[in-house]
């Protein structure tokens, strides 16, 4: 017989745990059943003095996840192994600071625009735009600030089978050389399937390009636990967007089959990252675009990763044409992460679920303009198992 779950929401208004206001929403299931819950309370301060929120959310089945709504990050996210001990399994940090100095996006919102626009220009209705340049010549993630550091509204939900946040940016007409004033809402779940969930949408009051991504650096042995190169990756792609130098697209969709950008088949990162490959030299490893065989708009699997030693599966489903496989190739050790554990060489992968780079200069990619009037959507989700 089905029933209906209710969950807890409590709300801090004050620093610390202890200060505990009334619950929001009341439990009750009875008979010991475990509930969601929700909680949220003041994180630290900006420099400018704004205060930063926390939310922590546990689903019925005791998986965890932390969000702020500073940049949308994901502080934390944890996932049962086979034995059935749960690991914090995305990098980050353990304090607001840290990420405020120098976060190289763990686990934030991206956008507008995740990666990379050519010398930070597109034309769009025969008007020309200039955007921030903040990686060499090119545009990357949205700028110099882009979404993943400023502060989002924010408030806890809850629904049948699922906690989350809502977070909400209004990003003003010439944001960081972008057009339109761009209103923005993220829902994340967390739902007892034990997936998180991330819905976007958007709406505008003038043409823009739109292509926001999520940015968790996943380690499936757990956050500091060693490299990713052991993850057996499946990527449902049969071609690749190949690169120049500076990672911007060349225009051809080329087929990943004999090459090491196959993953047809679940197959070891490490397997092949370091073949003598003109595009991996470029990506300095994989950093680059798949283009998802199915697409058509509906929520696909797109990727799994195995963490063969935990038993650890995830599995990421999206709404969206293409996927950035990066894996970790600019960690060097510098970022000191969550119980001072170094983030070094490869220690995390990214799979940020996005339109095609550069697409605002490229036509024949799926378009990534939103109009006034119309909705801007997409769905992604991280779903956890043991295998
Ligand atoms: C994306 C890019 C990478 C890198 C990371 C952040 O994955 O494609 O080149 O910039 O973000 O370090």
């Amino acid at each position: 017989m089905h029933r209906k779950k209710f969950y807890t929401a409590i709300s801090t208004i004050a620093f610390g745990w202890a200060a505990v206001a009334a619950p929001a929403l009341a439990t009750a299931a009875g008979d010991g059943e475990r509930l969601g819950s929700i909680e949220k309370r003041a994180w630290g301060k900006t420099q400018d003095n704004r205060t930063v929120c926390v939310y922590a959310l546990a689903n019925a089945n005791g998986m965890s996840a932390r969000i702020t709504d500073y940049g949308g990050i994901v502080v934390s996210l944890t996932a049962p192994d086979r034995n059935g001990k749960y690991e914090d399994v995305v990098l980050g940090y353990g304090t607001l600071a840290e990420y405020v100095k120098d976060s190289p996006y763990f686990g934030s919102v991206v956008g507008r625009f995740g990666n990379r626009i050519a010398r930070g220009k597109f034309s769009l209705d025969g008007q020309e735009y200039t955007l921030a340049v903040n990686n060499g010549p090119n545009h990357l993630h949205g700028g110099l600030k882009g979404f993943d550091k400023v502060i989002w509204e924010s408030e806890a939900l809850i629904r049948d089978g699922a906690v989350g946040v809502r977070l909400h940016y209004l990003s003003p007409d010439g944001e960081e050389g972008y057009p339109g004033n761009l209103d923005v809402t993220v829902h994340y779940w967390l739902t007892d399937a034990n997936e998180l969930r991330i819905e976007y949408s958007a709406t505008t009051d003038k043409a823009t390009p739109v292509n926001p991504t999520h940015h968790s650096y996943f380690n499936l042995a757990g956050a500091g636990n060693g490299d990713i190169l052991g993850h057996e990756l499946m990527l449902a792609a049969d071609r690749f967007t190949p690169v120049d130098e500076g990672l911007i697209p060349t225009g051809e969709l080329r087929p990943v089959a004999g090459t090491p950008f196959d993953f047809a088949r679940p197959t070891a990162i490490g397997a092949r990252v370091g073949d003598d490959d003109l595009q991996l030299k470029y990506g300095r490893g994989y950093d680059h675009n798949f283009v998802l065989s199915r697409w058509d708009g509906k929520l696909r699997l797109a990727a799994t990763v195995y963490e063969p030693k935990s038993g650890r599966l995830m599995e990421v489903l999206t709404t969206e044409p293409g996927v950035q496989f990066y894996c970790g190739n600019f960690l060097d050790g510098s970022n000191i992460g969550k119980g001072g554990k170094p983030y070094e060489h490869r220690y995390g992968f990214c799979l940020e679920t996005q339109h095609f780079p550069d697409s605002p200069n490229r036509p024949e990619f799926p378009s990534c303009t939103l109009r006034p009037g119309e909705q801007y959507h997409h769905t992604t989700v991280y779903r956890f198992s043991i295998k």
